[in-house]
């Protein structure tokens, strides 16, 4: 059985220590920070916690970026795209530092964590003080000490693969959080990067989770999503005592805690116990984010997903068996090297074989260091650009197809937000299984639960009318 190691509460005390030691100069200085988020809901999970940390160090949020005192840009590296991305941002605050010089400018995230990006990027741009990668959040305080002591670091080192409780947070949403299970990432798909940045899967214990949700709960929060790059391999290694069927059974008996969501599942792990889980308990949520990133057998080897179309399609079949109102969404890459036109069109009949609520579609993008960035056979830019436009135009046409059934449809809506740029205001939130609707309303009903009758659909999107609040 695997063990898995966590940061000491003496380390942590420590932190705690230098944040408050350090809040004592900052505070009465009425300084500000900016923390801008790139990726997946891990970097937002994560900077929560910076932001936690900020605040305990006597910092207040910014309004904007050009007025703080202290800018973060936390990073991802998923796809090629991102990087240009940052590169610009991160140029583009070189003028600002010259006119204000005690702006501290800082880089952390996933790309750091890649294989000497840190440094480069210290030497690179002059005016970045400080760079740090994942796996070193709970070292936060004695980092920022360092740079306001006038040096410039950049700390990515992979020594500190282990689980950190009880670090600070601060959350925006009052309604909704996200709830790490698990971190890090095993399964190395020949494409992804997120293992090399992320480091070894491991799992938080039951306990600690129960904790957390409890806590958000009595803060008010009523909807929670359960996160991991894998959620289904949750405790697999043994290390908790529990399986993420277990895990679900055990967390959804919060007073209080009306929906629970978990995200990703990745389709090799998903078994009969989770999907009785999701069938079963009645605070989890029908929906489920499934990745299936390729409908052709071939393509899915050598991506290294370790399942097949069939297995794929099996797994749909049982969840809506089990489950008639789930909801599927997914993400799917095209142009993966040696991708043939007709490996694309088993993608193509996959897509109109599901009916997904939702697809997230990427063209490849060769990450250094992965197996298929290696290989031979990479698509040509313009046929990855055709190919994902013409899946695109699929499922726009599977999306209006999958509205239409909700016609007449009555739910129960989490408000989310409100858009009040035309004549009538109008709310939107989502279904349990994460159909969003418009309905016209009274702001005032932000976060709360209120019952929605659809009415009509919209190309993307659902309108309805609350029937009652
Ligand atoms: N752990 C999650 C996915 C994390 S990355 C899972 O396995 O489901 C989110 C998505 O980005 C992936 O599902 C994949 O579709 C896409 N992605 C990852 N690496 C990519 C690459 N090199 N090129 C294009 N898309 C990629
Ligand atoms: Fe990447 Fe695959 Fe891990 Fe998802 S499961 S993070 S796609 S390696
Ligand atoms: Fe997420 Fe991007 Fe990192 S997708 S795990 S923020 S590389």
């Amino acid at each position: 059985m695997k063990t898995n190691q966590f940061i000491s509460q003496n380390e942590l005390d420590e932190q705690k220590r230098i944040a408050l030691a350090l809040s004592k100069e900052i505070e009465p200085r009425g300084l500000t920070f900016f923390v801008e988020t790139f990726g997946c809901q891990m970097n937002v999970r994560d900077s929560e916690t910076i932001k936690g940390w900020l605040c305990e160090i006597g910092y207040t949020e910014a309004e904007d970026k050009e007025s703080a005192d202290f800018i973060l840009f936390n990073t991802c590296c998923v796809r090629d795209h991102a990087e240009k991305r940052l590169m610009g941002n991160i140029g583009a605050l070189k003028e600002l530092k010259d006119a204000r010089p005690g702006t501290i400018i800082g880089v952390c995230g996933c790309m750091m964590q890649q294989e000497g990006v840190a440094k480069k990027l210290l030497k690179r741009f002059p005016h970045v003080s400080l760079v740090f990668g994942t796996n070193v959040l709970h070292r936060f305080p004695s980092m920022l000490q360092t740079v306001l002591n006038g040096e410039r670091i950049a700390v990515a080192d992979r020594a500190d693969d282990a689980i950190a409780e009880g670090l600070p947070k601060m959350r925006d949403n009052l309604r909704s959080a996200f709830v790490n299970i698990m971190y890090g990432c095993d399964n190395y798909c020949s494409y992804c990067i997120v293992p090399y940045v992320r480091g070894r899967e491991r799992s938080r214990r039951p306990e600690d989770v129960k904790r957390e949700i409890v806590s958000l709960v009595s803060s008010g929060i009523s909807e929670i999503t359960l996160l991991g790059q894998n959620v289904n391999s949750y405790g697999n290694d043994g290390s908790t005592g529990m399986r993420f069927a277990d895990l679900l059974r055990y967390v959804s008996d919060v007073p209080g805690l009306r929906r629970i969501r978990f995200m990703s599942s990745h389709p090799k792990d998903l078994n009969d116990d989770v999907i009785r889980a999701i069938a079963e308990i009645p605070n989890v949520c029908h929906h489920v984010h499934l990745p299936v990133q390729s409908g052709n057998n071939e393509i899915l080897k050598r991506m290294n997903r370790r399942y097949t179309r069939e297995h794929y399609l099996s797994i749909v079949q049982r969840l809506r068996e089990a489950v008639p109102d789930i909801e599927f969404t997914t993400d799917i890459i095209v142009g993966f090297p040696g991708e043939t036109e007709e490996a694309f069109n088993d993608t193509m009949s996959l897509v109109k074989e599901v009916g997904f609520a939702a697809a997230f579609t990427f063209a490849y993008s060769p990450r250094q260091g992965t197996v298929a960035a290696r290989m031979e056979d990479q698509i040509p830019e313009p046929v990855k650009k055709q190919r994902l436009s013409a899946l695109n135009t699929l499922q726009a046409e599977k999306t209006v197809e999958n509205n239409e059934k909700y016609i007449g449809h009555v739910g129960e809506v989490l408000v989310e937000g409100c858009d009040c740029r035309g004549e009538a205001t109008m709310l939107y939130g989502k279904y349990p299984n994460f159909k969003m609707v418009y309905f016209p309303g009274d702001p005032a009903l932000l976060n709360r639960y209120v019952t929605v009758k659809v009415t009509k659909t919209n190309k993307n999107s659902l309108l309805g009318e609350m029937i009652h609040a």
